[in-house]
């Protein structure tokens, strides 16, 4: 006698359902599930046809249980108020989905603690790999990755990377980057360069200003503190950095920030005390966030790949997540000054 199956109750599908109306066991419907061998093509199409016709949806957390895969990947970035890191997401999320992915993504706001708070949750919680740009690069990070990478989940840092600590990391040249940015405020005879550095206790920002001393350098010009200040990475940390600079003996005929919203505030900051920028004061950034093109006068400044950062680093991670390729890769990517109109040469 044909069994019938009360679909009325709405209890979900489960796999015995499918077994049961298929009349077969239900290993056979885990196979089908699995595209594993072991049943004739006439079997795994009568449980597909049966599938469907239930509608059944296989449990993920029972995929899960089953592959020991979650297909989740965490990924933590330190802000989502800065554009650079929502075009990040994006080069990850689309590739991540390209190959079966979802993300469970997590903000820092540029704290540590914040960070290991979601450091424990991604310890614990099953992601199959973590794409991770930290805060600042400390010791207490890199033990939370030794931790995670040792429990068998790969991960892969971007952006910002542990030094000393050779992981998995796509990012770019940051002191070849500073030293582009600076060597082209040379190249227009400016001889008294300021800069607005990112949190020095970031490792990259060390390395731009370590590539801003050495532009100055090749040109012959002593390094002069008096004209580093310390940004926030922020646009009212770019404007600080420009009261501080005027505040002072002489205003440097050019100014590089590390980053893009630091120069803006810089641009606005000179603009506001009637100075004009680049007649005055010229001014470069880095990032290339969509905003640079924007502004009045355009942003000069070092773009970044940063949609292709994204792609890189969930590729690399897709193949440490299925045991191909080299187990330690550092991918560095190119970046390209564009030449906006922020900067010019200095006034005789
Ligand atoms: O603007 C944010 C900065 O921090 C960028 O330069 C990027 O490299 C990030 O680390």
């Amino acid at each position: 006698m044909e069994e019938v199956l009360n679909l009325k109750n709405k209890e979900p599908i489960t796999i015995n359902d499918v077994a049961k109306l298929a009349k077969v066991s239900k290993s056979t419907v885990s196979k089908v599930l699995n595209e594993q061998d072991g049943i004739s093509q006439k079997t795994r199409e009568k449980v597909l046809l049966t599938m469907k016709k239930l509608n059944y949806r296989p449990s993920m957390v029972a995929k899960s249980l089953k592959s020991r895969k979650t297909k989740a990947i965490g990924l933590m970035l330190p802000s989502i108020t800065n554009p650079v890191f929502p075009i990040i997401l994006k080069g990850v999320e689309d590739t991540a989905s390209e190959n079966g992915y979802i993300i469970v993504f997590c903000n820092s706001d540029e704290k540590i603690e914040k960070e290991s708070l979601y450091f424990e949750v991604f310890k614990n919680r099953w992601v199959d790999g973590i794409i991770f740009s930290v805060v600042t690069g400390s010791k207490e990070e890199e033990e939370y990755i030794r931790a995670i990478h040792n429990k068998g989940t790969p991960v892969v840092l971007i952006d910002r990377e542990i030094e000393g600590y050779f992981a998995n990391v796509v990012m770019i040249d940051n002191k070849k980057s500073a030293f582009d940015a600076t060597t082209h405020l040379l190249e227009l005879n400016h001889r008294k360069i300021g800069c607005i550095t990112g949190p020095l206790n970031i490792k990259i920002f060390a390395k731009r200003l370590q590539g801003y001393k050495k532009a100055l350098a090749e040109y012959g010009i002593e390094f002069n503190e008096g004209l580093v200040k310390e940004g926030d990475l922020t646009v009212k940390g770019g404007s600080l950095a420009i009261k501080e600079l005027l505040s002072g003996k002489e205003l440097p005929t050019a100014i590089f920030a590390c980053n893009d919203f630091m120069a803006i505030g810089a641009i606005k900051e000179l603009q506001r005390n009637g100075l004009k920028v680049p007649d005055d004061v010229s001014v470069i950034g880095f990032d290339d966030i969509p905003l640079a093109s924007l502004i009045t006068p355009s942003l000069t400044t070092i773009a970044q790949p940063l949609y292709e950062m994204g792609v890189e680093a969930m590729n690399l991670l897709i193949r440490l997540m299925e045991r191909k390729g080299a187990s330690r890769r550092k991918i560095i990517l190119d970046t390209q000054l564009v030449i906006r109109d922020s900067t010019s040469k200095p006034k005789m």
